[in-house]
């Protein structure tokens, strides 16, 4: 699947500051960095491209750019994972898409999705347990694919009152 220039990426890449934010997004992940290390670098980056920070794992971070949430690599590493990601939601059957947070754009090595709301840990562990153990059986029986990494809440969203995976990076067969 390929995807052309988003304006909204360009508007990323267009920023003073981006030279300076693609040095860091290409250092290696090292062994001795702390979650604290991670979300520090989030920030710092965010800040360097002045949107505003939505979240970051250990590999990415999420900023928000005309409403919609762009997905950089954090590290090296992250780059593997933004294109991961894209062929994954590029493979999935139409029944399985609407729920995963829809890709809009790919390029520079940054994924821009529809940005989702929030789930709480309180929702995350009531309200949708029983979906999410539905749908990710339901993943495995169409794709093959195994989903892992999605024992947080941090790592779900809801678009339109609906659940919707947002770190699909993460997989086995
Ligand atoms: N489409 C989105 N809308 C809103 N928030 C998002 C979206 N995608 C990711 N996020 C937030 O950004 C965080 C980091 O993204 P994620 O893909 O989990 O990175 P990593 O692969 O490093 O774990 C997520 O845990 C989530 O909280
Ligand atoms: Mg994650």
């Amino acid at each position: 699947m390929s995807f052309s220039e988003h304006p909204s990426i360009r508007k990323i890449t267009s920023q003073l500051n981006w030279g300076e934010v693609k040095h860091h997004m290409n250092e290696h992940l090292q062994d001795i960095c702390t979650a604290e290390d991670h979300n520090k670098k989030a920030l710092y980056l965010s800040n360097l491209l002045g949107f505003p920070l939505i979240g970051n794992g250990k590999f990415r971070f999420v900023i928000e750019v005309d409403g919609a949430a762009a997905k950089l690599p954090l590290y090296s590493a992250g780059y593997r994972d933004n294109i991961e990601e894209r062929d994954f939601w590029g493979g999935l059957p139409g029944s399985l898409k609407p729920h995963f947070a829809p890709i809009l754009g790919f390029d520079n090595g940054i994924l821009l999705f529809k940005k989702a709301a929030h789930v709480s840990e309180r929702d995350f562990h009531q309200v949708y347990k029983q979906k999410r153990i539905t749908l990710i059986k339901k993943i495995q029986e169409v794709t093959g694919f195994i989903m892992e990494d999605l024992e947080s809440h941090v790592q779900w969203g809801e678009l339109k009152g609906k659940l919707v995976i947002l770190d699909f990076s993460e997989w086995t067969v």
